[in-house]
């Protein structure tokens, strides 16, 4: 015998979800929207019922904090590269011969929608928490070496960084420090070329191991080397490809990959270090000067936008936006006009950092 709760929320069902069943069938361009409003119907009937069922107030409240931190993840991780820089003449210590020292300050931008997001450099102690027991790998060019520079000065003092420098900048070559306190991990991989990033990601397949937050970038030395966009958007078509392939959370890997029908398994975060602005007349060769020029470089970006790589046109990997910072730190912030200071790289190191905060709260609220 039914009780009487239980026939209304029958006859509520059929009542509500028929006719949108109906209208989402014939209206399959809306289909997110029909969904949306039948997850609001199910959670304000759930709402009523509550005090009837303990285990349906249970499922509501987890279904709210999905949602809730959803929308979080959402607006926030699209203007996490919302920085604004100021970079100014230093007043005091201008030195005798004419040059002038410049500060060159940073921060998230604190007009609209971003800030809300309450974005914030993390110290030394928040970094350690945070990084606790991970492994971190950073693969690419210079870029690359130069925000590895970033991110361990934050977590060692001046003293361990002083003796860290001459390995970390080793010409040409990989490097690799654990950080014992922290239990951290971090593998610096010389990966110039787009496929040397590919083959790298089809070793951690092989190995059946990927690190927990994976930063990767290439580009510079295809367009000096190379100099032609299509065969970068090849290479680039097959990094997503094996990236894609590799990963737990994409459906492509039921086929082949080496972990499935796990819904615990951890997915790393996944980053692509942007290229930064070349200022052509500081490149320091002749040759940079003619094959690295502006229409190459916009070449080369938009073949980037193209290749669904990155997550905001649909791909999985989150940007750092070295060419947005490169560009507002400006002229003044680079010495060959390819390499900039420190400031920009540390500014990507605290947005990967954030992002990586907004990404596990997104995790904890959905488990
Ligand atoms: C790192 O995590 C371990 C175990 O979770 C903990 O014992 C240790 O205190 C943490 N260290 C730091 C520096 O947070
Ligand atoms: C990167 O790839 C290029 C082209 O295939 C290759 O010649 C080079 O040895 C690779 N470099 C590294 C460090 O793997
Ligand atoms: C795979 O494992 C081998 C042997 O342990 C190691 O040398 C290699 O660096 C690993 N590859 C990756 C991409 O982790
Ligand atoms: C550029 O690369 C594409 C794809 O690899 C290739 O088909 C084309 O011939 C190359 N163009 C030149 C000028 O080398």
């Amino acid at each position: 015998m039914l009780g009487g709760i239980q026939i209304g929320v029958l006859a509520a069902c059929v009542v509500l979800f028929v006719p949108m069943g109906m209208a989402g069938y014939h209206l399959s361009r809306n289909r997110m929207l029909f969904f949306g409003g039948a997850l609001f119907i199910t959670l304000a009937v759930g709402v009523h019922l509550t005090p009837y069922f303990p285990s349906v107030s249970d499922f509501v409240s987890s279904v709210k904090s999905v949602v809730v931190y959803d929308n979080r993840e959402d607006s926030c991780i699209n203007l996490v590269n919302e920085v604004v820089w100021d970079v100014k003449p230093r007043i005091i210590s201008s030195k005798g011969d004419g040059t002038v020292d410049y500060d060159k300050i940073w921060d998230w931008s604190r007009n609209g929608k971003a800030k809300g997001c309450d974005f914030a450099k993390l110290g030394r102690g928040d970094v350690k928490d945070l990084l606790n027991g991970s492994w971190i790998v950073v693969a690419g060019d210079s870029q690359a070496r130069l925000t590895v520079q970033s991110l361990l000065s934050l977590i060692l003092d001046e003293k361990r960084m002083a003796m860290i420098m001459g390995d970390l900048y080793k010409k040409h070559s990989d490097y690799e420090i654990v950080v014992d306190e922290i239990g951290m991990k971090l593998d610096f991989v010389w990966a110039p070329y787009v496929v040397n990033l590919t083959s790298m990601m089809m070793g951690f397949k092989k190995n059946k191991t990927y690190p927990d937050v994976l930063v990767m970038g290439a580009g510079l030395w295809h367009m000096l080397h190379v100099n032609n966009a299509s065969d970068y958007d090849v290479a680039l078509e097959n990094l997503r490809s094996s990236v894609v392939s590799l990963l737990p959370f994409s459906s492509e890997l039921d086929m082949d990959g080496p972990v499935t029908g796990s819904v615990s398994v951890r997915s790393p975060h996944l980053f692509w270090l942007g290229m930064p602005i070349l200022i052509n007349g500081m490149l320091n060769t002749e040759e940079k000067r003619e094959k690295m020029n502006d229409e190459m470089w916009h070449a080369y970006d938009s073949v980037l936008h193209n290749s669904r790589l990155l997550r905001r046109y649909g791909g999985p990997l989150l940007l750092l936006d070295i060419q947005s910072l490169s560009w507002n730190c400006g002229p003044r912030c680079t010495v060959d006009g390819m390499h900039y200071d420190g400031a920009v790289y540390e500014a990507a190191v605290h947005i990967l950092l954030n992002a990586l905060l907004i990404e596990s709260h997104q995790k904890l609220g959905s488990s």
